[in-house]
């Protein structure tokens, strides 16, 4: 079945167990809808649902969010699009699915399924019922230790990851926000609805299936091992600006503190993306150094943590013996001592082996990262310095959110002239690529550098990371930096 068709049945299905499940009878949907039927719903009363999810037909009544797709699923945002968003997100969001790949039969070709991981990872446990999983494969809220084996939040699991694991759980605003008047911003900190209009807070919502977040407000820990990853599961690469780009858009872009209508410059929405993934990377540093205290399940210090080619590499003499041969023992290209593995590079927020940090801004990631490049980590200085640079990065987060021109906040120009990874290392090339991408896209017109981006995607683009081949790579970026001096 093609995609439209695909997106069509789904309409319809959507469509009409929203309009079973509200009482709503399809009708042209006006520009404020209120929920009539509402009270006659058999569900747990307004007050019991507080803070809790309603569930995806509480959001996809044709009246409501789930009018036909095919305007917005074609590109075309306007005012109107609001009514289409929940159809447009079941008929071509991965994330519609994403409780599928914990189950027998994945919306998608896998690699790897969730049996060949629990063999290994839980042998004997299924991934629906291990929480572990399920916290980034569904609502996380509906993982925590009392939902679990909770009946209601088993049966809304199976929406994989639903508005609410974006939007917050609805339970005490779905009725109310139908007759908001003017301009979100201010009910969204009073209700509970995340304030996703703020770049700085959708990145680390991302950020928190995508990078990975320690258990607070209500949710449940979510951690991307490297037991997990070492039993197949894939490792998480993620660039929100990428990311973003690659759902299909349910919303027209507004500032919700005055209800207009905007655009963010390409270039502000990946650096806003690698400062948020800075910041959820500390959190997530600090989490495991606590847990790793008294939970035997929790190793110290937590591999996914370090520069995954710092261990595993071609033990070949490799093509370039005069870089390749040695740079895993020159402590001048790696930026930290022989025998330790350095953490992870989230480029240009820490030191990317060979990269220069372009700010000053970036001076607290540095003790991060000097701390973790010795053999063992001591858990307390981690600790207070992670959560020093979480902090750095909330507060030049929020700075680089709110400025009218991120130049005057961050030397973005420079991006283009920082020296090119002397090492062949794949995560900060491949963190530069997409810098340099996001700089492209924020230039005005067409670009002359596609065929040069094509090489350097062409020659990162591999599952043999430790084997890229790096004068490609190289050559690539070196042309792009000739054009754009
Ligand atoms: C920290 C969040 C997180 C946790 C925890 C997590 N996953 Fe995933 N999982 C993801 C994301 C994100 C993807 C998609 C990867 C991508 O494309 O970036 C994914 C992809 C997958 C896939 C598809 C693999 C493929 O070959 O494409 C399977 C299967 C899967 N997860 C199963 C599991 C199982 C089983 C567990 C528990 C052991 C688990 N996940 C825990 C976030 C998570
Ligand atoms: C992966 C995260 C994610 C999921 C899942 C998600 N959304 Fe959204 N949604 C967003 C983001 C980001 C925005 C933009 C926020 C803004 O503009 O305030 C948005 C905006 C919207 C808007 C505003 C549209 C406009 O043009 O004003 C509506 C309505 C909406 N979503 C409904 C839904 C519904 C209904 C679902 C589930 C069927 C859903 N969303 C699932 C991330 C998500
Ligand atoms: C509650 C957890 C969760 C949240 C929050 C979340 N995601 Fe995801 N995301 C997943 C999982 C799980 C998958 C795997 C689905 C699949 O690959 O089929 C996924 C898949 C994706 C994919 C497809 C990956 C690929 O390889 O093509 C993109 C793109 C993506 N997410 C972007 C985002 C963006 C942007 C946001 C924030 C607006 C976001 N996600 C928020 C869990 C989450
Ligand atoms: C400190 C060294 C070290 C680091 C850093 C490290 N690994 Fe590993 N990795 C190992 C060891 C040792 C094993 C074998 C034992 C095991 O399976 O846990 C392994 C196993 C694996 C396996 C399973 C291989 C197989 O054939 O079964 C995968 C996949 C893997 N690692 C991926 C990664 C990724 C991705 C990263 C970065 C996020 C990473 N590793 C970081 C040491 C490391």
């Amino acid at each position: 079945m093609n995609r439209a068709a695909r997106s069509v049945l789904l309409v319809f299905g959507v469509v009409a167990t929203g309009a079973i499940a509200l009482g709503i009878i399809s009708r042209p949907a006006p520009i404020e809808v209120t929920l009539g039927a509402r009270e006659q719903l058999p569900r747990p009363s307004a007050a019991d649902l507080k803070g809790l999810p309603v569930g995806m037909s509480g959001c996809l009544a044709s009246a409501c969010h789930g009018s036909p797709a095919n305007k917005t699923l074609a590109g075309k945002l306007d005012a109107d699009t609001w009514q289409s968003s929940g159809s447009t997100w079941s008929a071509a969001d991965p994330h519609s699915a994403a409780y599928s790949l914990l189950t027998d039969s994945p919306h998608r070709p896998v690699k790897v399924t969730a049996a060949h991981i629990m063999a290994r990872y839980a042998p004997g446990t299924s991934a629906t019922s291990d929480a572990r999983c399920v916290a980034c494969h569904t609502n996380p809220s509906l993982a925590t230790s009392e939902r679990m084996t909770d009946a209601r939040a088993t049966h809304l699991r199976t929406e994989g990851v639903s508005c609410e694991a974006c939007h917050g759980n609805a339970g005490g605003w779905v009725g109310d926000h139908t007759t908001w008047k003017g301009p979100r911003a201010g009910v969204y900190a009073k209700t509970g609805m995340n304030p996703l209009y703020d770049l700085g807070e959708r990145a680390l919502a991302c950020a928190g299936c995508h990078v990975g977040a320690p258990a607070e407000n209500g949710l449940p820990v979510r951690d991307m091992n490297h037991d997990m990853i070492a039993a197949g599961h894939p490792r998480l690469n993620f660039d929100f600006a990428e990311y973003q780009r690659r759902l299909p858009a349910h919303w027209l872009e507004k500032d919700r503190t005055t209800n207009t209508p905007r655009a963010h410059s390409p270039a502000k929405v990946w650096l806003v993306g690698r400062v948020a993934h800075a910041e959820a990377a500390c959190k997530m540093l600090v989490d495991r150094a606590e847990r790793s205290k008294d939970d035997a399940r929790t190793p110290w210090p937590e591999f996914a943590e370090f520069n995954c080619a710092a261990c595993h590499h071609n033990l070949r003499a490799a093509t370039d013996p005069s870089l390749e041969a040695r740079w895993r023992k020159d402590p001048k290209l790696t930026g930290h001592t022989l025998g330790s593995p350095g953490w992870q590079p989230i480029w240009p927020m820490t030191v990317a082996a060979g990269i220069d940090q372009p700010t000053p801004d970036t001076a607290t990631l540095k003790y991060v990262t000097n701390a973790m490049s010795v053999a063992r980590p001591k858990r307390g200085e981690i600790v207070a310095l992670a959560k020093q640079g979480s902090g750095t990065m909330a507060e030049l987060r929020g700075r680089l959110t709110n400025a009218v021109r991120v130049e005057d906040v961050y030397p973005l120009n420079r991006l283009f002239q920082s020296p090119l990874p002397r090492v062949p290392e794949w995560d900060s090339a491949a963190q530069l690529f997409y810098g340099y991408a996001a700089m492209e896209r924020a230039r005005p017109g067409p670009s002359d550098l596609v065929p040069e981006f094509r090489r350097a995607l062409g020659a990162l683009r591999t599952d043999d990371w430790p084997n890229v081949k790096w004068a490609e790579v190289e050559g690539a970026f070196e042309a792009i930096r000739r054009k754009r001096p």
